[in-house]
């Protein structure tokens, strides 16, 4: 089995708060790390000794599935003891600070957080109040860096490397930390990143992170070898910005009539939970080069890297 290399820097911070903060050398470690990972979640016995003893926790203050099981997985296979507090169920709900909740879990002798939660910025002051290691898996429409880790792994395994990919990000760039954090990752590791969607959901700073724009998905198909489709995130719409659900996705939804013009071996990509009808159509999330199941299943083994590099285990074995 692959080990990982002495010979490369281990993480530089205590905390994976955002792409912004990690260099290429990071990057490239955590995916060369997921893939030693990536071997294990395959094998009868899913489970490594490499993080025994140690504790997650799993501090999820906003609605999600998907993520926290992929944490908690992670921590799992790892051998660690992972403990999950819910929005509901822990104190926070009446009325506790995250300084206090950090105080209460660092006293508990915890190592590290898992940390989503709805405002963005949450996650560095959580990192700056506590000893414990904070991993951000989501802050408001912030950043999401684990996301964008799982992406660049599930890219690189399909074409080897990003270096002149031309990557097409559709939809609510807006409300969308997966947005941010993958421009930052895709651009950091050579790609091109163009964001197509209305104007109402495209922030302006957007060319300043180093994405081209496009107000028009027909433009990009065929330049795309990469189609990203984000979810039309109606709970964070305060006002409507854009006439109807079946306009959007007249416009700006993967059909196949869109598919037949893209290139013959252009990767579908989605972050998941997808609104199957809006922002990509059924037939063709269901298709062969439509990789959702593949970045779900990544996602634990880039999950692992993080969770293995950040608390310095022992050797995988
Ligand atoms: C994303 C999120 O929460 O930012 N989903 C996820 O991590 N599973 C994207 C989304 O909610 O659309």
């Amino acid at each position: 089995m692959k080990k990982v290399s002495e010979t490369k820097t281990k993480l530089k911070s205590k905390d994976l708060l955002g792409i912004r903060e990690l260099e290429k050398d990071e990057i490239e470690l955590i995916l060369d790390t997921a893939l030693s990972f990536k071997e294990v979640s395959k094998r009868t016995i899913k489970k490594v000794p490499a993080l025994r003893g140690r504790t997650i926790v799993n501090l999820f203050l906003e609605p999600s599935t998907r993520t926290r099981t992929s944490f908690e997985l992670a921590g799992k296979r790892l051998s660690a003891d992972t403990v999950n507090f819910s929005a509901k169920s822990s104190a926070l709900a009446k009325g506790e600070s995250l300084k206090d909740t950090a105080e209460t879990l660092e006293a508990m002798n915890a190592d590290l957080v898992v940390m989503r939660h709805s405002a963005s910025g949450s996650s560095h002051f959580l990192a700056r109040t506590t000893h414990l290691s904070v991993v951000n898996a989501g802050d408001g429409s912030h950043e999401h860096p684990t996301q964008a880790l799982l992406d660049l792994f599930t890219i690189q395994e399909k074409v080897g490397s990003l270096e002149g990919l031309k990557i097409a990000i559709v939809g609510d760039i807006s409300h969308s930390r997966v947005a941010r954090s993958n421009i930052l990752a895709m651009n950091k590791m050579g790609a091109e990143v163009k964001v197509v969607g209305p104007p109402t959901l495209l922030p302006a700073e957007i060319e300043m992170m180093g994405a081209q724009v496009d107000y028009d998905l027909d433009d990009s198909i065929e330049w795309a070898d990469v189609l990203y489709m984000l979810r039309i995130q109606l709970e964070r719409q305060e006002e409507s910005l854009f006439p109807s659900i079946r306009e959007y996705a007249a416009l700006f939804g993967l059909n196949k009539e869109r598919i037949m013009r893209a290139k013959k071996d252009v990767l579908i990509m989605h972050p998941g939970p997808m609104n199957r009808g809006v922002e990509i159509a059924s037939d063709v999330a269901d298709l062969p080069q439509t990789l959702i199941t593949e970045q779900v299943a990544n996602g634990v083994a880039v999950r692992m890297a993080v969770l293995y590099l950040l608390l310095g285990g022992a050797e995988i074995v």
